[in-house]
């Protein structure tokens, strides 16, 4: 008898993959998000890391496929599977025409997180590898909530930029508690599910830095300027990310939920750029 906790996600979220495609080719030469140097590597480094890692998403949570019981959960699965590869096809392109433009290889960007991967595969157990997607799927569904929250974060960014990330948060959004109620239902522990997020954070924030010093290789300017300015930017009074630190601790709590931090409404404000959609308010 496998325990659920379906009841916790809302009836009317529904997993909605939308095939996008979005014509970014020629912005990505340029620093899109208002020419600011900075906010345009910070989201570009993000984005060389996704590709890969919702391949792993995807990979982690197929492997327990076979252990679901629940029809409804596994049916939750198949949409986000379908989402996130739809997601990894777009990044992909995102990430081939950035590197084109930039002058560096994709190879060698994505070069830390296949070594990372390799060791996950080589060394680590299905529920460890599971349990890191669970860490990274919080992450990024605080993140996308924070998109929504903080529209300082893309203002200035070029349009199709905006919508390209509007439509991964709303994504993100409407699977974030997918892979934790698979983990869940196959018996992961709280233990291992914190012990991974301590780690996951860790990792995902030296994978961002590390890119983006890459990404900024060529910068012309003061140095201190700009990542001063550019913490600002993500932390300080406006900034982009401010407001994560209670939704990022709450994962640690023993009855954490993803969709205690109910968003609907939030997101079905902007749904409307896609045509509607999913997450409708109650
Ligand atoms: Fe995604
Ligand atoms: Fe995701």
């Amino acid at each position: 008898m496998q325990h659920s906790l379906l009841s916790r996600t809302p009836q009317n979220v529904e997993i909605v993959p939308r095939n996008r495609q979005f014509n970014i080719e020629e912005v990505l030469a340029t620093n899109w998000h208002g020419g600011d140097a900075f906010k345009t590597a910070f989201f570009d480094a993000m984005s060389i890391l996704f590709p890969l890692g919702e391949q792993f998403f995807i990979d982690s949570v197929k492997e327990f496929r076979d252990q679901i019981e629940d029809p409804e959960l596994q049916r939750r699965v198949r949409g986000f599977v379908a989402q996130e590869a739809i997601h990894r096809r777009e990044h992909q392109h995102y990430n081939e025409a950035l590197c084109k433009a930039r002058g560096i290889p994709l190879k060698k960007m994505e070069a830390r997180v296949e070594r990372k991967q390799e060791f996950a595969h080589r060394y680590l157990r299905p529920i460890q590898r599971l349990s890191a997607t669970v860490a990274l799927e919080h992450l990024t569904a605080i993140m996308a909530d924070a998109t929504f929250r903080n529209p300082e974060g893309l203002e200035g960014a070029h349009p199709e930029m905006k919508a390209l990330w509007h439509w991964h948060a709303l994504e993100e959004t409407e699977h974030k508690s997918v892979a934790f109620d698979v983990f869940v239902a196959v018996g992961g522990s709280h233990f291992r599910r914190r012990l991974s997020m301590a780690l996951i954070t860790l990792e995902f924030t030296l994978h961002v830095i590390r890119n983006m010093r890459l990404l900024l290789r060529d910068y012309e300017g003061s140095r201190v300027k700009l990542w001063w300015g550019g913490l600002k930017f993500l932390f300080g009074e406006k900034g982009a990310l401010r407001g994560l630190m209670r939704p990022y601790l709450d994962f640690y709590k023993r009855d954490f939920h993803p969709w205690d931090h109910d968003n609907r409404d939030l997101v079905s404000s902007v749904m409307s750029e896609f045509g509607g959609g999913a997450v409708n308010p109650v």
